[in-house]
C-alpha cells in the first residue's frame, strides 16, 4: 500500500513539475500527456496496473521535456544535466515497465510481438 501511494505521488509530482517548468519556458507549446486515468473509478484489481502505466506515461513526458529543454538552451553546462536527466528518465521507463511485465502477463507477451513485429518489418 505504501509502495502505491509514493508512486502515484511520484506521477502526479512529475506531471505536475513537469508541465509547470514547461509552461514557465515555452507558454502555450507544453505537450504533456493528461493523466487518462480517474484513480476513484479505477477497480482495485486494476488499480496497480494504471498506476503503474500512468508511471511510464509520465516518464516519457519527462524524456520530452527534457530534451525540448537541451534542445533550447544556450548553456553547455544545463544542456549536459538536462540530457543526462532525461538519460535517468529512461531508467525510469525501464523500471516501470519492468514492473508492468510483473503484473501484467499479456503485456509481457504483446511486447516480444511487438518486437518481432518490427524485427520483421525491418529486414522486409
Ligand atoms: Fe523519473
Amino acid at each position: 500500500m505504501r509502495a502505491k501511494i509514493l508512486i502515484m505521488i511520484a506521477c502526479l509530482m512529475m506531471t505536475g513539475v513537469a508541465g509547470y517548468l514547461l509552461g514557465e519556458i515555452q507558454e502555450g507549446n507544453a505537450q504533456m500527456a493528461t493523466t487518462p486515468i480517474d484513480v476513484s473509478k479505477v477497480q482495485q484489481s486494476d488499480l496497480e496496473r494504471e498506476i503503474v502505466r500512468n508511471g511510464i506515461t509520465s516518464e516519457l513526458d519527462a524524456i520530452n521535456l527534457y530534451e525540448q529543454m537541451a534542445s533550447m538552451t544556450k548553456n553547455a553546462t544545463t544542456k549536459k544535466v538536462l540530457l543526462d536527466i532525461a538519460k535517468e528518465e529512461k531508467t525510469h521507463v525501464g523500471e516501470f515497465q519492468a514492473l508492468l511485465v510483473s503484473l501484467d502477463a499479456e503485456q509481457k507477451t504483446e511486447l516480444e510481438n511487438g518486437k518481432k513485429e518490427v524485427d520483421a518489418l525491418a529486414k522486409s
